[in-house]
């Protein structure tokens, strides 16, 4: 070998340059483009300069900031396995353990422990504190290289955990929700698709396969998938690869997930792609931050209280409504503007109130103090969300992404050659009349003013 790894570190002047002279030393290449130092599907890497790893707090704050990146590799999206080993180098010492000893910490299944929400290099002080008292952390060993024969048992430790690539039993298994699956079904798909798919749809196989016991190896490499009603279909497959998949993730037990799936997949059309690149589309990664921001706020599983009703008026093809889970739509009205999106979104949440409305134009009569003499026979929006909003004991959340345009370019925004009705609406009229000056051209102030007229009392 190339002699002495403290001498290659022992003179690093910065963090990447212990991180450029270890994986020289060990022979593998850096891959600069990934949220973590360095990944491989057995060891997770965090480099620091000189952050003394004998130091509980220093030591503790580095272990939470990898737990951040194992939960995301948990409950993400995204294939990559949990590496079941983490490694923590800085220029003299290191840490190896195995990922599975903070599995506690980083389940955290509830949310309700730790802020998880932080940039990983900040990590929650409370995750801190409880990984500093774990007994494990506390008797951890450093290895510290000044020490020849530290080291050595270091790369004879470190070796063996870079070789378990066979020892698939040792990963924890990631977890398939009905907010990841999107991206574990193309995976899945790009498996095995082909191998499944004839009359009945690849969705189909995949739930089969997702949930617990209903699929299995029937003989070689043959998998026997139950679809229901007694059709079972037995069909050959990568068993390899098939074998991998499943020491990757856990098959799903709980059969309010599997409903969700299902009823999501379903959502699943040739629009699927558009979804996720379309210009005017809520990227889904907002989507479904954003529900989980109304969930930390207003409290989990809001929708089984029956106080609270939601709203999204520019809802376009309804990506905000995508993620949120299925049983909640029954709370949802869902409105926008073209009639071909409120179509569509009428398809895909069939059990939510879906019309199209002009939000900054119709109803607006509505608004006036005196509204309690408006007949709702003359209102255009849906007798139940008129009522309901009447009704004072309903409490709202306005989930929008409204359209960010200036009036006279909103043709551009709806994807419509712009008209000279559209860019002057109601509202604006109604700014102006209250000289709100330029802002009253913005649309998405248009909304604010509404929905502030609308819910401002509520
Ligand atoms: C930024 S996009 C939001 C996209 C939507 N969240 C989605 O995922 O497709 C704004 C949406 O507001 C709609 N919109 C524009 N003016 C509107 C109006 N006056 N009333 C209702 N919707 C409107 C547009 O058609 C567009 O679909």
């Amino acid at each position: 070998m190339k002699g002495r790894l403290i001498d290659h570190l022992k003179d690093c002047e910065t963090e990447e340059e212990v991180k450029s002279e270890f994986a020289k030393y060990f022979n593998f290449k850096i891959k600069t483009k990934q949220r973590y130092d360095h990944y491989s599907k057995q060891i997770l890497y965090e480099f620091k300069y000189d952050q003394s790893l004998v130091s509980r707090p220093i030591r503790a704050k580095i272990i939470a900031q990898t737990l951040y990146y194992i939960r995301e590799l948990k409950f993400g999206g995204g294939t990559k396995p949990i590496p079941p080993s983490i490694c923590i180098v800085n220029k003299k010492e290191a840490l190896i353990f195995e990922t599975k000893k903070y599995k506690d910490f980083y389940n955290d299944t509830r949310r309700n422990k730790y802020d998880w929400d932080r940039a990983p290099s900040v990590p929650c002080p409370n995750l801190v504190k409880d990984v500093m008292e774990y007994p494990f952390t506390i008797n951890l060993h450093v290895y510290n290289f000044e020490l020849e024969e530290e080291e050595k048992n270091f790369i004879k430790k470190y070796s063996e955990a870079r070789e378990a690539q066979s020892r698939l039993l040792d990963y924890d298994r990631k977890i398939i929700t009905e907010d990841n699956f999107l991206e574990i079904y193309d995976y899945w798909k790009n498996l095995f698709g082909k191998y499944v798919e004839n009359s009945r749809k690849a969705t189909e196989y995949f739930i089969a396969d997702v949930e617990k016991d209903k699929s299995s190896i029937f003989k070689g490499n043959e998998v026997v998938f139950d679809l229901g009603e007694g059709n079972a279909k037995i069909k050959p497959i990568p068993i390899d690869d098939y074998n991998y998949f499943w020491s990757v993730y856990d098959k799903v037990d709980d059969l309010k997930v599997i409903y969700g799936i299902r009823q999501k997949i379903d959502r699943i059309s040739e629009d699927y792609e558009r979804r996720f690149t379309g210009e005017f589309y809520t990227p889904i990664a907002f989507a479904r931050k954003g529900s989980e921001y109304i969930e930390r706020t207003i409290g989990a599983e809001w929708w089984k209280k029956n106080d609270w009703r939601f709203w999204d008026m520019a809802a376009g093809t309804g990506n905000l409504e995508f993620t949120l889970p299925t049983s909640t739509l029954e709370k949802c009205y869902i409105s926008t503007l073209l009639e071909d999106d409120a179509k569509y979104c009428k398809r895909i949440f069939p059990s939510a109130t879906v019309f199209q409305y002009d939000y900054l134009n119709d109803d607006i009569p509505t608004l006036d103090p005196a509204q309690d003499s408006i007949e709702p026979i003359n209102v255009k929006m849906p007798k139940k969300l008129y009522e309901d909003l009447l009704n004072p004991n309903l409490k709202w959340i306005i989930f929008i992404n409204p359209p960010f345009a200036t009036s006279n370019t909103v043709g551009m925004e709806t994807g419509k050659t712009s008209k000279d009705t559209v860019s002057m609406t109601k509202i604006r009229e109604l700014m102006e009349k209250e000289k709100m000056g330029e802002t009253s051209r913005e649309l998405f102030a248009q909304f604010i003013y509404r929905i502030h007229k609308e819910f401002g009392g509520k």
